[in-house]
């Protein structure tokens, strides 16, 4: 019987012998590779410097500690998303103020933003929801008149660029994710893309217990003793991670450009079907197509996504529950059912199908003759 995975990662011989010559080296922690990946990074987004680190959460919570973001602050988000983003910063003491999000989109409402700020708000942390920015114009502009920072959560939005600006371009860092389904990935990392050199000269000590010199400018200089100027995390991305994230980055464009004929196949297939609703694609944006969701009735959802799993298409659900309606943050700020009433609506009717580039247009084919039988149900 046909079964179609919900992801398949699209590692190379080459990538497998990348990581091989790494293996057979000495130095198997942040080093050269990392090094070299993050210049690679960093001349991809067209931005100045890129920090390699562990996953997107630690870089978000490195990048709202470096703006000197803490306890008694608020930072303003979204509620439609991974619970990594609020949790980020949560772990600076901070506390997360959420807005709701836009019908058509799901990404944050940045019309609503003014209304959500106070006199202890520090930043604005935007999640470019499944690869489509959020108006980072609007929200650049909000930010300079109330002298924020701006945060991006880009772990799904690599590749996406939205007003003639790339992801990046327009706040003060980028966070990304390099998890193992993400667009490219390493198992579990991440990145900070930014284009401050003090900043990022502190990311790449912060991400390390703050210390002065890493284990490999001890071990290519002479031995010195590393004094710890800053208060760290151990956040550090290491040359295995960057070994196999890499090759993949040579070959991103290519990757996005089979998601985005995956993309217009779904399309063509799902617009106009009663019962499915798509996302907005806005003008003006390069989506980075990390997750094709439809959008259906939100009464029948669970019963769509057992019977596609029955047929042997997996599929996943992002996000559910808003994360306001997570029970930590319900009992932590009091939330309830109807404080965002377009994340919850959304949350409760989206289903997110297989899409990544190994994917054959027969098997592409399979899963949306499924759904539309499926979707009559
Ligand atoms: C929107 C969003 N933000 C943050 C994260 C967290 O990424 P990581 O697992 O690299 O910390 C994810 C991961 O799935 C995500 O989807």
């Amino acid at each position: 019987m046909t079964h179609i995975e919900f992801y398949r990662h699209n590692i190379s011989e080459q990538d497998i012998k990348n990581i091989a010559k790494v293996l057979k080296g000495i130095f198997l922690s942040t080093g050269k590779n990392v090094a070299d990946f993050e210049n690679s990074f960093a001349g991809y987004l067209g931005c100045k410097y890129a920090v390699g680190t562990t996953s997107c959460t630690a870089s978000m919570h490195l990048a709202l500690e470096a703006f000197g973001v803490g306890l008694g602050d608020e930072v303003i988000t979204t509620p439609l998303t991974f619970v990594a983003t609020s949790n980020a910063i949560l772990h600076t003491g901070a506390d997360p103020v959420f807005v709701d999000v836009e019908e058509e989109t799901g990404n944050i409402n940045a019309d609503l933003i003014e209304r959500a700020i106070t006199k202890k708000t520090k930043a604005i942390l935007p999640v470019h929801l499944y690869g489509q920015m959020a108006d980072m114009k609007k929200i650049r502009k909000i930010a300079d008149k109330h002298k924020l920072k701006v945060i991006e959560d880009a772990a799904h939005c690599m590749e996406g660029a939205r007003d003639g600006a790339r992801v990046g371009q327009l706040s003060d860092a980028a966070c990304f994710s390099f998890y193992a389904t993400k667009n490219i990935t390493c198992g579990e990392g991440g990145a900070i893309s930014l284009n401050n050199e003090k900043t990022a000269s502190l990311l790449k000590k912060t991400r390390l217990h703050g210390l002065e010199q890493s284990a490999y400018e001890r071990y290519e200089k002479k031995f010195t003793h590393s004094d710890m100027a800053f208060y760290g995390w151990k956040y550090n991305m290491n040359n295995i991670q960057a070994s196999l994230l890499a090759g993949q980055l040579s070959r991103i464009e290519k990757l996005w450009r089979r998601r985005e004929e995956i993309c217009k196949r779904y399309t063509k297939a799902f617009q106009n079907v009663p019962g499915i609703n798509l996302p907005k694609t806005l003008d003006g944006v390069k989506h980075a197509r990390h997750l094709f969701t439809i959008w259906v009735d939100s009464g029948k959802r669970s019963q769509i996504r057992e019977e596609l799993q029955k047929r042997g298409v997996a599929n996943v659900v992002n996000y559910w529950p808003a994360v306001h309606l997570m029970t930590y943050y319900r009992k932590r700020y009091g939330y309830k059912p109807g404080d965002f009433p377009v994340a919850e609506a959304i949350s409760e009717k989206t289903i997110t199908l297989p899409f990544y580039p190994k994917l054959t247009n027969k098997e592409v084919d399979f899963i949306i003759a499924n759904v539309l039988d499926v979707i009559k149900l």
